[in-house]
């Protein structure tokens, strides 16, 4: 299968994902990894693994969403994916696009869903005084992290914890929790996995 990975910034799941698919046992391999930011630094890390990258700036586009999408679908639409894996990607796909890769794309969001969906997740599980927090890697649809969820990984929330001593500790899990679940989706399993 060819998975190809949209970033935003650091691109950390991406490198796991990409990792982990290097291992000969796994059904995928890495066709792509673009990015809406051409200074991501993910896009080096990608480089640097041998993937190959695209930039498609979305502020040259200036707020139209339909004509960024059909340039970040050139080089999307040429690395023939199989599979697209949004990870630490940070804009809002129109259903045109989504249309176009539905059920066979998939998303990883900061939060246990349906808990949480948009920004700020960490924030606001700590002002609910939530006990846990954690990832949920689902497939995408066209309303907004809410497709059937895939897997999820559970932390304790801490006291005394912020939202950065939160992310950090649910960053550590998501890059258990995507690759194996990019795995068993790769492989054709749809049920749910937590971890
Ligand atoms: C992190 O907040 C992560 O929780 C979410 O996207 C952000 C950046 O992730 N999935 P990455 O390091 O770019 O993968």
């Amino acid at each position: 299968k060819r998975v190809a990975i949209l970033i935003s910034g650091g691109g950390s799941n991406m490198v796991r994902l990409v990792q982990d698919m290097r291992s000969e046992d796994h059904p995928a391999q890495p066709v792509l990894v673009a990015s809406n930011d051409p200074t991501a630094a993910g896009l080096a890390k990608a480089a640097a693994l041998g993937v190959p990258t695209a930039a498609v700036d979305h502020r040259a586009f200036k707020g139209d969403r339909a004509a960024f999408e059909a340039a970040l679908l050139e080089p999307l639409l040429e690395s023939r994916p199989d599979i697209l894996c949004l990870a630490g990607f940070m804009r809002i796909l129109t259903p045109g696009f989504i249309d176009r890769f539905e059920g066979r794309m998939l998303n990883i969001h900061p939060s246990l869903l349906p808990k949480y969906p948009g920004l700020h997740t960490h924030a606001r599980a700590i002002e609910a005084g939530d006990a846990e927090a954690g990832a949920t890697v689902h497939e995408v649809t066209t309303d907004l992290d809410s497709g059937p969820i895939l897997g999820q990984a559970r932390v304790p929330v801490e006291p005394g914890d912020t939202p950065e001593t939160l992310a950090a500790r649910v960053l550590q899990r998501e890059h258990q929790l995507y690759p194996l679940i990019l795995r068993r989706f790769a492989s054709g399993a749809r049920e749910r996995f937590d971890i």
